[in-house]
């Protein structure tokens, strides 16, 4: 009887736990159903864009990614492309498919940074250790030693250059809403954004 009892219980919690694994891959199948015929068309195969407009997702941390969204579906990231192009993508996520969005990308393969050059000598010793005469702090604090980001602080090692670039100007200017990025670059000079830029991006 005991026994019995101990088997139907066994059965039950593995019924359970299979469907609760079923659920799971129904999200997992549905972002990735959106992002190889939806998101692709932008971000390109896997993340991996080619085109500046449109910053690289592959490798971005997937809390990042999915706090960014929730951002464009709530509208508290509202600089104009955020606005023209992903505002109406968001609105259409719940938080499960969300979530394994930034699993998918955060899964795919990082573009390596190019890190060549003088310039980008100079801007990894920004990046290492910031400029105080600017305000600007020591960015591997947040977004790691070599750039690879940290839950919701975001990869930028192997980003578009262009897109980074403007991001930096965007939180300088507070188009891009953000008090600790704010306060990072309110002072930075247009020749450390560049400097820091040619250090991290892969165009
Ligand atoms: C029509 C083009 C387009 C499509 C389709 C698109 N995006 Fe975007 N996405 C953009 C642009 C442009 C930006 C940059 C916005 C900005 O400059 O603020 C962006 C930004 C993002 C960001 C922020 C990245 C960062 O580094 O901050 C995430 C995350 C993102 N998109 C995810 C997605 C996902 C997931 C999908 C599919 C559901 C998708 N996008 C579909 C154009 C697009
Ligand atoms: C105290 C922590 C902290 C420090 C220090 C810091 N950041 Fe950030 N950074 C963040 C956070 C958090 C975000 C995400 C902002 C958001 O949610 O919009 C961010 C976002 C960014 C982005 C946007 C990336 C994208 O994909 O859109 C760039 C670019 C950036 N930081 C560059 C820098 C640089 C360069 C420095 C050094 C001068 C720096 N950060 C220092 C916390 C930090």
């Amino acid at each position: 009887m005991k026994l019995r009892l101990v088997a139907i219980l066994v059965a039950g919690a593995c019924l359970a736990a299979s469907l609760a694994f079923a659920e799971d891959n129904a999200a997992g199948r549905a972002a990735e159903a959106k992002a190889t015929t939806t998101c692709q068309d932008c971000h390109g195969p896997k993340g991996d864009s080619t085109v500046a407009t449109f910053p690289r997702l592959n490798g971005q941390q997937a809390d990042y990614i999915a706090a960014q969204l929730k951002n464009f579906r709530d509208h508290s990231r509202s600089d104009p492309h955020a606005q023209a192009y992903m505002w109406g993508m968001a609105s259409q996520l719940d938080d499960s498919i969300i979530t394994e969005l930034g699993k998918y990308y955060g899964g795919q393969t990082p573009t390596p940074p190019q890190s060549g050059g003088a310039l980008a000598a100079e801007g990894k010793k920004l990046y290492l250790s910031g400029a105080p005469a600017q305000n600007v702090p020591a960015c591997a604090t947040c977004h790691g030693a070599h750039a690879e980001g940290n839950s919701i602080m975001p990869r930028l090692a192997g980003q578009h250059a262009d897109y980074l670039k403007k991001q930096l100007e965007a939180f300088r200017s507070t188009l891009r809403e953000n008090d600790i990025m704010h306060a990072n670059t309110k002072d930075m000079t247009d020749s450390q954004i560049e400097a820091l830029v040619s250090y991290l991006a892969n165009d």
